[in-house]
């Protein structure tokens, strides 16, 4: 099938859940991505902040393919090494004692949901537990993520949700606190919230809400599904804050293409007992290869050293993108998760920026995020300017 022929065949058979650009993409080697017709673009996106050493990494590459011939799948009754292994991995990173290993970032937040009330029920002996979620923010699509996720339009279809959710201002320490009362097991927050708009947590208001948990017996989730990894320059972004959550949820560069999650937690809220939750295909042998992997990969080319740096390169840029175009209106962000606020929809500067050969994509509607694989560098940065600039220009030429 051509190129017209595959779009035109997905529109008929795939549900149309999402709006997609036509393009179909074939291939991806380091920074770019190929389309079946040999189409080239800079990757800016990295598959919605998943690709953190871009794509067709040889070491990972190699990895996975052994570990297809070696076993894909058993199931969680039993032992497998790659999970053992990559569990301890993340723990290492993370601070955290014990790891559930999910398929995707919306089941990772099911189940530190699930955790945070049996830790409740445990303690109380009840189960009509409430949990403070944030405006803004953005946690997946199944049931008990959209519940918590801070966004009307998402949930409205789809009620009646989960019960029991109460929404705050992010980063408005004295509205979280109002909405808790003793019945509250939980209060969940991404460190930067990314679809909501790129919105780093300020420092205060995140060590004030861990210090009010600690002292209320409340459950802190952070959410690092987009955010961590790496991604913002340290392996979490929560170690920039000084604080630990008791429960964490992970997922995209976790596995880097393969689909892994996981929600872990500090041994004090491991309340789950045989029986509580399940998979049958999370933590898997192939998936957790992945992550085993990816740690490496980590280690061994110091990564967040790179992320660290060039971070600060693409802040700059972008600095001068901010001061240079009136339509700019805000620039924010940490690490490798950086958005610009437009005056403007951000959709026909993302089209532009696209048909120029960069690949970026919107957070909301008047946002551009940045997210691109963490290997990218300098000459990236410049390349990726080069096709904003001229897809903002023309923009402005237009209006
Ligand atoms: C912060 C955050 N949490 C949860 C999710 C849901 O992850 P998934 O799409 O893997 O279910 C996302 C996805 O974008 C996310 O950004």
């Amino acid at each position: 099938m051509n190129k017209q022929e595959i779009i035109a065949q997905g529109e008929s058979v795939l549900l149309h859940t999402y709006n997609r650009f036509p393009m179909v993409l074939d291939h991806g080697d380091g920074m770019y991505l190929y389309e079946t017709d040999g189409t080239k673009y800079l990757d800016f996106a990295a598959g919605i902040a998943v690709f953190a050493f871009g794509y067709n990494n040889k070491e990972y590459n190699d990895a996975l393919k052994a570990q297809v011939d070696k076993l894909v799948h058993t199931s969680n009754l039993y032992y497998n090494e790659p999970s053992v292994h990559a569990a301890e991995l993340f723990c290492k990173a993370s601070g955290m004692e014990r790891v559930f290993f999910t398929n995707s970032g919306a089941e990772a937040i099911e189940g530190a949901l699930k955790l945070a009330r049996k830790y409740y029920f445990n303690k109380h002996g009840v189960s009509d537990s409430n949990v403070i979620a944030m405006d803004h923010s953005f946690h997946g699509r199944t049931m008990g993520a959209v519940s918590v996720t801070g966004k009307q339009a998402y949930r409205e279809p789809f009620e009646p949700l989960i019960g029991g959710v109460r929404f705050a201002d992010f980063n408005n320490y004295d509205d979280v606190v109002s909405k808790v009362d003793a019945k509250t097991c939980a209060i969940i927050m991404e460190t930067v919230q990314g679809e909501g708009g790129i919105y780093p947590a300020d420092r205060e208001f995140l060590q004030k809400i861990r210090k009010f948990c600690t002292a209320n017996d409340i459950v802190l989730i952070l959410d690092e599904i987009q955010c961590g990894m790496g991604r913002t320059g340290t392996m979490f972004a929560y170690q920039q804050y000084g604080i630990e959550p008791d429960i964490l949820t992970s997922a995209k560069a976790l596995g880097c293409g393969v689909p892994v999650g996981c929600f872990a937690c500090k041994e004090a809220f491991a309340a789950m007992v045989p029986g509580d939750h399940g998979s049958t295909y999370g933590g898997n042998p192939l998936v957790c290869k992945a992550v085993e992997t990816v740690f490496g990969l980590f280690e061994k080319t110091k990564l967040t050293d790179h992320v660290k740096e060039i971070s600060g390169y693409l802040w700059d840029e972008l600095e001068k993108v901010t001061a240079d175009y009136e339509i700019v209106t805000a620039h924010r962000g940490l690490g490798l998760m950086q958005g610009l606020e437009f005056s403007v929809a951000a959709g026909p500067i993302v089209k532009e920026t696209i048909a120029n050969g960069c690949i970026l994509i919107s957070a909301g509607t008047n946002i551009i995020r940045f997210v691109p694989p963490l290997i990218v560098e300098k000459k990236h940065v410049d390349e990726m300017i080069g096709c904003l600039r001229k897809a903002i220009e023309k923009l402005l030429v237009n209006s």
